[in-house]
């Protein structure tokens, strides 16, 4: 069965994360994947959760509890491409979820300058052996220009230190979403 972008990113990250790491989502929104990462992680480990709308953060906060997760995740009102401000430790795993929030403002979405400083950055807090997804979506404004700059961005890393895919959809309507993957390979010399 083909599995759908979120549902991939999902997966890959499910075969990395181990309890007792140290992970990002990016891109909080409601928290269904913030859940998912906390789940992840175990009562051992620490996931920070970036958003820039304050009610977002709220909604997810209150999934969190539900689930007892609480503890396990820092939550920051505050854009992902700082994110090297809060995190101070080697990382396991990257999720951005791109776009605006669904049910919420449409005009409040991730952008392409932000968001690239903000991959730029998670590369570099990344364990040797850890990974990116990114799911990026072409059907709003600006949408667009944001996948094409992540996908020029990822191609162009060194081969010798990323292994970068990425698998899109090439006959359905609607703009699926596109999922990108950028794993940081276990041996090299990072600088
Ligand atoms: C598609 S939604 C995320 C969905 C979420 N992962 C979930 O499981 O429900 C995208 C989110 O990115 C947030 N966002 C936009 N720009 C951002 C930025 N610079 N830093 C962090 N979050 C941002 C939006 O506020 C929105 O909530």
């Amino acid at each position: 069965m083909i599995l759908s972008a979120v549902k991939l990113a999902k997966s890959i990250i499910r075969e990395t994360v181990v309890p007792g790491d140290i992970v990002v989502d990016g891109t909080v929104g409601n928290g269904a994947d913030t859940v998912f990462l906390a789940d992840l992680v175990g009562d051992d480990g620490l996931v920070y959760g970036f958003d820039i709308q304050r009610a977002a953060l709220d909604s997810a906060r209150g999934k969190l509890q539900k689930h007892g997760f609480q503890d396990r995740v820092k939550l920051i009102c505050d854009g992902h491409q700082n994110m090297d401000i809060y995190v101070d430790k080697p990382i396991r795993a990257v999720m951005f979820n791109l776009g605006y929030l669904p049910g919420g403002d449409h005009s409040i979405v991730t952008r392409p300058d932000t968001t690239l400083k903000a991959v730029e950055k998670s590369i570099m807090l990344l364990v040797p052996g850890g990974i990116v997804t990114i799911v990026a979506y072409c059907g709003h404004r600006g949408g667009m220009g944001e996948k094409d700059l992540l996908l020029n961005y990822i191609a162009s890393l060194n081969p010798s230190f990323f292994r970068c895919i990425s698998i899109e959809a090439v006959n359905q309507k609607n703009n699926p979403p596109i999922l990108m993957v950028i794993e940081k390979k276990s041996s090299g010399y990072y600088c």
